[in-house]
């Protein structure tokens, strides 16, 4: 396997090639003058197992278009097969067709995928895991929750209460709790349909005077964490500190979150950010090493 990490994923991609102790296909890009994208492999990748590492974050638009210049360079130069991780993976909260006429944003990045020679994706912590089983390439959703959990007891908080936002998000404070060890809870959320705008349901959290860990996989705006900081506080908790496995932490999101009483904002390097110091590299190697195990 030859790992090529994407202009996006550079130090993620050198670090799993470490622990992975392959060869590195280096890329040469820059950016022209009008934005266009310019992407070169500076190594051969022919009959090669050719995995590409590159995260969607925000420019997300840029990354992408990045991603499938690689893969289908990959693919004209005669890779035996093309893997790409993608750890953030964007459009994947448009998820399905809420409204009608609405573009199904992730079924089509997938298909554009496909269309440039990838047979496999690997990604972290994705929105809907379920959705990505009907699309057309297959794709693996790796968790970085225990990684996260794993930071805070580290941190001394063994025996924090785990707190997820939303129903579905409660399997996130579940598996965190496996960890820390201190239950599992949940606040509901909703979000509008059209304005997109989040609120909580303000019910009463049994929280006082514990130490609370609040995980959501994405902290875009920082509104709904903000919300959920705020309230958790207001329900008497000693301490609160946040996990969210993609930092986009859009303009002034972590603020926004730290005046809303929260102890600590942590993140992983599936988007990199200064609060991003916790690593999904092992977690990627250890799917990566699986997977060539079973070819
Ligand atoms: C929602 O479904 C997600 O899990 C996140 O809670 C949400 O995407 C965060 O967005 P924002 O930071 O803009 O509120």
């Amino acid at each position: 396997m030859v790992i090529v990490p994407g202009p996006s994923s550079q130090e993620l991609g050198y670090r799993i090639a470490e622990l992975l102790k392959q060869k590195i296909v280096p890329i040469e890009f820059r950016r022209f003058p009008d934005g266009e994208s310019y992407i070169r492999f500076d190594a051969d990748v022919r009959d090669e197992d050719v995995t590409i590492v590159q995260t969607t974050s925000p420019p997300q638009n840029e990354n992408l278009v990045q991603l499938l210049l690689m893969a289908d360079t990959a693919n004209t130069l005669k890779a035996k097969t093309i893997t790409t991780v993608v750890p953030y993976f964007a459009y994947a909260r448009q998820d399905q067709r809420f409204r009608l006429g609405e573009a199904f944003s992730v079924k089509t990045i997938v298909n554009l995928l496909e269309t440039c020679g990838v047979s496999k994706i690997l990604t972290v912590n994705s929105h809907n895991p379920a959705v990505l089983e009907t699309l057309r390439v297959p794709i693996e959703d790796l968790s970085a929750v225990p990684l996260l959990a794993e930071h805070f007891k580290k941190k001394g908080f063994d025996g924090a209460c785990s707190l997820a936002l939303g129903k579905k998000g409660l399997a996130t404070a579940v598996e965190a709790d496996k960890v820390l060890g201190g239950g599992s809870k949940y606040i509901s959320t909703q979000r509008d349909r059209i304005t997109g705008k989040v609120t909580i349901e303000e019910k009463p959290l049994p929280v006082k005077g514990s130490d609370v860990i609040i995980f959501d996989d994405i902290i875009s705006s920082g509104g709904t964490m903000m919300k959920a900081v705020a309230w958790t506080r207001k329900q008497g908790a000693r301490t609160v500190h946040v996990a969210c496995v993609h930092p986009l932490l859009v303009g002034d999101a972590e603020n926004r979150i730290l005046q809303n009483g929260a102890d600590s904002i942590v993140g992983t390097d599936s988007v990199p950010s200064h609060i991003s110091v916790v690593s999904v590299a092992p977690l990627i190697a250890k799917a990566l090493f699986k997977r060539g195990a079973k070819r």
